[in-house]
């Protein structure tokens, strides 16, 4: 059966709609119109909000290594935003010491790589000091610890107070990769959700190892401690179950099979996510993202953190 011209031309033309659909319907995937949607202007936002979280755990984990922070390994990064407020060196072992101090150096990369793409802001101010984490934990357990929980003081009580850090980031780059519209900006943000996701399994695994320990002079269990904090979160965030401890009842660990928690997921055994909302209710310790307070004093900077602070006029 031979082509006639008609089906030639016929078959030429289907092939260049086809062929031209597919291209714009590409080039909507990947990218829309940056005159309708301000792809770049959204991303943007949503880009620069983790550096508050970014900041927080570049100070901790380089205090916690080397009694010193960016201003001392990289002050440009601070863009002149003040020094944290009672971070100091912790007293670790040298195995805690060794990863804590790699976890340091990831954080700084992290601040360039989001800087390289967004501008970004300065470093807010932070609240690294020993009563900031205390507060937390008098929270997370309803009850004055006597002393304080000391987060420097050992090996235990840091990788605890760690347990605090990544994850509320690792759930933030999960909800924030839904709503980014250019594949850069997706490609950044699941690299960052590597590495962070890839800190939490170390210090979750460290503190899985010890679940047991009786934490001195508390009288409570590492796995208890994480149990607590994660409830804590939960609370503050108003979400939902989005955090889990090291070890939960059966129903709750993966496919209903296992008791042990190392890694926390949901029914599907895959990572919550959290608004950036959520995340400052729990980063302020105060359950509501117009109020300030925990680990930002004067509140999370970018433009989301500041949309819930401008209204407030008075503290
Ligand atoms: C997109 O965002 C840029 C940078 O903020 C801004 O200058 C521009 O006017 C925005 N365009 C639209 C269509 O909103
Ligand atoms: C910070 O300074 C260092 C050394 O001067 C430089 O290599 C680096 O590119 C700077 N980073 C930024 C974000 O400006
Ligand atoms: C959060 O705080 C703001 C400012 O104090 C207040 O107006 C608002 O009602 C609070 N929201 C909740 C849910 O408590």
């Amino acid at each position: 059966m031979a082509i006639t011209k008609e089906r030639r031309s016929l078959l030429v033309s289907m092939v260049i709609v086809v062929f031209f659909f597919n291209f714009h319907h590409l080039q909507v995937m990947s990218c829309p119109d940056p005159a309708t949607t301000n792809c770049t202007d959204q991303d943007r936002k949503l880009l620069e909000f983790p550096l508050n979280l970014e900041y927080l755990e570049a100070e901790f984990f380089l205090f916690g290594a080397l009694g010193f922070g960016l201003d001392k390994v990289a002050p440009n990064l601070t863009m002149g935003g003040p020094s944290p407020i009672g971070a100091q060196k912790a007293n670790l072992d040298p195995l805690t010491r060794d990863i804590i101090l790699q976890f340091a150096w990831q954080e700084v990369g992290h601040l360039r790589a989001i800087k390289k793409t967004v501008k970004g802001f300065a470093r807010p101010q932070l609240d690294l000091s020993k009563k900031a984490f205390a507060k937390v934990m008098d929270k997370a357990f309803g009850v004055k610890f006597v002393p304080p929980f000391n987060p420097y003081a050992n090996s235990y009580n840091y990788l605890i107070a760690s347990y605090l850090v990544p994850y509320v980031g690792l759930t933030g780059y999960v909800g924030a990769n839904p709503k980014l519209q250019c594949p850069a900006s997706r490609k950044l943000v699941a690299g960052l959700l590597g590495v962070e996701s890839g800190q939490d399994a170390v210090i979750r695994g460290m503190l899985y190892a010890r679940a047991a320990h009786i934490v001195y002079p508390y009288g409570v269990t590492v796995a208890a401690f994480t149990d607590k904090i994660s409830d804590l979160r939960n609370k503050l965030g108003k979400a939902g179950v989005k955090d889990e401890g090291l070890v939960v009842p059966k129903f709750m660990g993966a496919e209903g099979q296992v008791i042990g928690n190392v890694l926390v997921g949901n029914e599907f055994s895959l990572s919550f996510d959290r608004t950036p909302e959520e995340i400052l209710r729990i980063v302020y310790g105060s359950g509501n993202e117009s109020v300030p307070g925990g680990f930002y004093p004067k509140g999370a900077d970018g433009e989301i953190a500041k949309s819930y602070l401008v209204t407030v006029g008075s503290e």
